[in-house]
């Protein structure tokens, strides 16, 4: 078979292992050909290729990004964008297409199979918030990243008795802050799925004071919003998908904290290093297992579906069932933060 690949949306740690390992059961096990399009759907949109071979594709395992670069192109809001994706793909003879990306460039995949192409997706955010898998890859290479940050920020915080406050990314679910925030050991988690409560966040903090502690640690997932408000971004442009730049929880949190408990506060915002260089052991294991069984549903002729990690298992679900909604942390995560934390009153 003749098989395209893109990378769309925000790149992630992970991706390259995903290309690696499709590419190398395709050719080495069907005899198959691929086709990279550049810059997601881009790539797609005005046909721009590079070959994806065992060449082209060695050495790349450990390799942040990807070598097919991304772009957050959405052709829907093309005008006959979608009609050009299908003649790119003709054009280029692509029997199937294997998109890697979250509920943005899949919701492209949809649009794309209704018109008869035949499309397999590959769950990648570091996020963690696509419905249907348990684990996004890239999603444990951020956490990683942002648990070390959040060990480091401990013993500056302590040197100069501060608060620190550390903002990391995840958009509308805190799975990041959650996460990096107990391995981390914050004493204060807050996560979009949650309204902040300014009240409780100084209480914590106290209360650290209050039993011998000099230095609090708080985490906020960049999508966190105090009551009644809008979260906090850079600017009101929206990108191609409707979103805004999130970003300035975490300064907004510190001068409060700071004009509400005395303590010096300081805010660190981890930004693109959750997104950037190479994916820990876990992610290329995840992404090498996406890998290979995308190209299995390939030739198993399951399209229009994700491939997903349930438990232990890989399978798969329909890409409408991922889009549908975005998988937010639940409540017994939530029980974990508060059982770590002193009872109120
Ligand atoms: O979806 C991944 C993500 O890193 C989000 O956590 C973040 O809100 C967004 O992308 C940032 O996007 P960009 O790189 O386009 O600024």
């Amino acid at each position: 078979m003749r098989i395209g690949m893109l990378t769309g949306g925000g790149d992630c740690p992970g991706l390259n292992a995903v290309i690696r390992a499709a590419v190398r059961k395709g050719i080495q096990h069907h005899g198959d050909e691929f086709v990279g399009f550049m810059e997601g759907w881009r790539g797609v949109l005005d046909n721009v290729t590079m070959p994806l071979t065992l060449e082209t594709t060695s050495g790349i395992l450990q390799r942040g990004g990807t070598i097919l670069r991304s772009s957050r192109t959405n052709v829907k809001k093309v005008e006959g964008g979608l009609e050009r994706c299908v003649a790119t793909l003709k054009t280029n003879g692509i029997d199937a297409l294997i998109a890697l990306g979250g509920d943005d460039t899949q919701s492209i995949s949809v649009e794309l199979a209704k018109m008869g192409v035949k499309c397999v997706g590959v769950p990648k955010t570091i996020d963690n918030d696509l419905s249907g898998t348990d684990v996004c890859f890239g999603f444990d290479t951020a956490v990683s990243i942002a648990t070390e940050a959040v060990d480091r920020l401990h013993s500056t915080a302590e040197s100069h008795s501060r608060v620190m406050v550390c903002e990391v990314m995840g958009r509308n679910a805190g799975w990041i802050a959650v996460t990096s925030g107990i391995a981390g050991g914050a004493d204060v988690i807050l996560v979009p799925e949650v309204p902040i409560d300014i009240e409780d966040v100084c209480r914590l903090i106290q209360y650290r004071y209050d039993h011998g502690k000099r230095f609090a640690i708080v985490v906020v997932a960049e999508g966190a919003t105090l009551p009644e408000t809008e979260q906090t971004a850079v600017g009101s442009k929206l990108d191609a998908f409707g979103h805004v730049r999130l970003s300035g929880i975490g300064q907004e949190l510190a001068e409060e904290i700071e004009k509400r408990t005395g303590y010096e506060t300081r805010s660190v915002n981890l930004g693109h290093t959750q997104r950037g260089g190479t994916p820990t052991a876990y992610d290329r294991m995840l992404a090498t297992r996406y890998g290979v069984a995308a190209i299995d549903l390939v030739h198993a002729g399951r399209f229009g579906r994700l491939v997903v990690l349930r438990g232990t298992e890989i399978t798969d679900v329909p890409l409408e069932e991922a889009i549908a909604k975005t998988r937010t942390i639940g409540e017994d995560l939530l029980a974990v933060v508060r059982g770590l934390q002193p009872l109120k009153g």
